[in-house]
């Protein structure tokens, strides 16, 4: 594999998709940096939510905007995970981010003009030197709209918010499955209907439904595709 031409793989598409587990098996097979941006939205939601500019669900915009200089993302790669670890201000958040009520919060926060200029910033230097596997809403359109292979993923919401329940009831999170299908489907609304860089599929990007479709079924069908492109 580290002999041919290293390309973007852009993977947009619904949140709980599996889209992460995706990406983070195809950039162990290739050998490629793995990124999960909806972590970095994710990391700004922690940070105001810690920082009094998220206060029951009511994101105060301008308190949020005014932090952001101080916001600073990092990430370290964890072996034993086989893909990086979260760092807000040098501080593991790889646990906090996933909460549901960062759930419940992102969104809104995703949908400010200047979190999504920084965040987006930043992906486009990480991924300058290509080689990366990014996961997101806006990779294929606004992050790399030139990225050499997009994916789309889609999976049925009652499927999604099952495997996002099994995660957080695993973790020992007391949730409810409603509250998680109630989640799936309010972020699913927030991410096509938003002003800036909503969800859509670019015109390029091949669509992939997996909602019963094991990790190893959707590895084959992505390596016929990736050598297809990269021969
Ligand atoms: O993939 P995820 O569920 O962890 O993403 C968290 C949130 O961040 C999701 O509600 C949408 C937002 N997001 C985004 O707006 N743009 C991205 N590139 C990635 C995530």
């Amino acid at each position: 594999m580290e002999n041919k031409k290293k390309i973007i793989i852009a993977i947009d598409g619904f949140s709980s998709c599996g889209k992460s587990t995706f990406a983070k098996a195809i950039a162990a097979k290739l050998g490629y940096i793995f990124i999960d941006t909806g972590a970095m939205y994710r990391a700004v939601t922690l940070y105001a939510l810690e920082h009094g500019a998220i206060i029951d669900g009511e994101v105060n915009q301008e308190q949020l905007i005014g932090l952001l200089p101080q916001v600073n993302i990092s990430f370290e790669f964890n072996p034993q995970r086989g893909a990086s670890d979260i760092y807000v201000n040098g501080e593991f958040a790889e646990d906090r981010i996933r909460s549901i009520e960062v759930s419940n919060c992102v969104s809104k926060v995703s949908q400010i003009r200047q979190v999504r200029e920084k965040l987006v910033a930043m992906q486009q230097q990480m991924g300058q030197s290509r080689g990366v596997v990014m996961d997101g809403r806006d990779i294929g359109t606004v992050v790399f709209p030139d990225a050499e292979l997009k994916l789309f993923m889609t999976a049925d919401a009652k499927v999604r918010a099952e495997r996002r329940y099994a995660e957080l009831t695993a973790k020992g999170d007391a949730v409810t499955f409603e509250e998680i299908l109630e989640n799936v489907i309010s972020r699913d609304e927030a991410d096509v209907n938003r002003a800036i860089s909503p969800l859509r599929r670019a015109d390029d990007a091949i669509e992939l439904d997996n909602s019963y479709m094991s990790v190893e079924e959707q590895m084959a069908w992505f390596m016929e595709r990736y050598e297809q492109i990269v021969g």
